[in-house]
């Protein structure tokens, strides 16, 4: 797994952006202190996810307001397809953990396709 920082760095409500190595990741810090992750890119438009509303454990993308379960990855409502998800978690030092296979479609440097 990869350290990335003390989960204080990510306000309570919102995502980051993380890079690790060639990889970014949407890092969310839940309201009640759980952690998800997710590819960075909105499966409607692309839209950046970690810039999203983060409601109880989902998001809602701040591009046309598609909204997604986080710690499913699961599309709500509507048919642009799942977000990839990841394992993260928060250890007994504060920092925020997150596995990321060496196949993660995150690794793509521009997000592909779309949906209407
Ligand atoms: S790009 Fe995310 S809802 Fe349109």
């Amino acid at each position: 797994m990869y350290d990335l920082g003390p989960v204080g760095n990510i306000p309570r409500g919102e995502g980051r952006l993380f890079r690790v190595g060639s990889l970014t990741v949407a890092v969310f810090r839940t309201r009640a202190e759980e952690v998800f992750a997710t590819q960075p890119w909105c499966t409607h438009r692309q839209g950046p996810l970690a810039d999203g509303l983060v409601a109880a454990d989902t998001v809602v993308c701040p591009l046309h307001a598609y909204r997604f379960d986080l710690s499913t990855g699961r599309a709500l409502g509507h048919a642009c397809g799942d977000l990839e998800t990841f394992d993260a978690l928060v250890d007994p030092a504060g920092h925020v953990h997150v596995r990321l296979p060496d196949s993660s479609p995150a690794r793509q440097a521009q997000p592909q396709g779309g949906c209407a």
